[in-house]
């Protein structure tokens, strides 16, 4: 059924008539028009819902409207990651790009928590974005430049 739902995206609020068990992923995309963030698997798998709540990486995919509300959402288009970001241009990184907004996401919530990781650590972080091209060492190298 659906309610009117507040949610905070990148800074700004919004209201939406939605079913709060709506994934945050399909709220996102299809009302409020931000497709940065993208559909992958629908089930937790492949990580290119990636989005942050409160600074951390979740599923968009898995997250409802309900989970999500009263806390701070933020997508690919609402990221601040200028020294990331330039480090994913500078390696060249996206090969079909479709995983990337994810991978980006989940980098950026790395470094903010962890300044300079290591290579556990990256891994680690990373395992949950899956990319069917194997952009995964440019992917790395990436991470590392904005570390330094
Ligand atoms: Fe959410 Fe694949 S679409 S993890």
């Amino acid at each position: 059924t659906q309610q009117t739902q507040t949610l905070e995206v990148n800074g700004k609020s919004f209201t939406l008539d939605a079913d709060p068990n709506m994934p945050i992923l399909w709220a996102l995309r299809d009302i409020l028009g931000l497709t940065g963030t993208k559909y992958g698997c629908g089930a937790g798998l492949c990580g290119a819902c990636t989005v942050h709540i409160d600074g951390a990486p979740v599923r968009g995919c898995l997250t409802s409207i309900k989970q999500a509300a009263g806390k701070s959402v933020t997508t690919i288009e609402g990221l601040e990651a200028d020294k990331l970001k330039a480090a994913w241009e500078k390696h060249n990184v996206p090969q079909c790009g479709y995983c990337q907004a994810g991978q980006l996401m989940s980098a950026a919530a790395l470094l903010n928590t962890t300044a300079k990781p290591s290579e556990a650590q990256i891994d680690d972080a990373m395992s949950g974005n899956i990319c069917r091209c194997g952009t995964y060492p440019r992917i790395k190298a990436a991470i590392n430049t904005a570390a330094e």
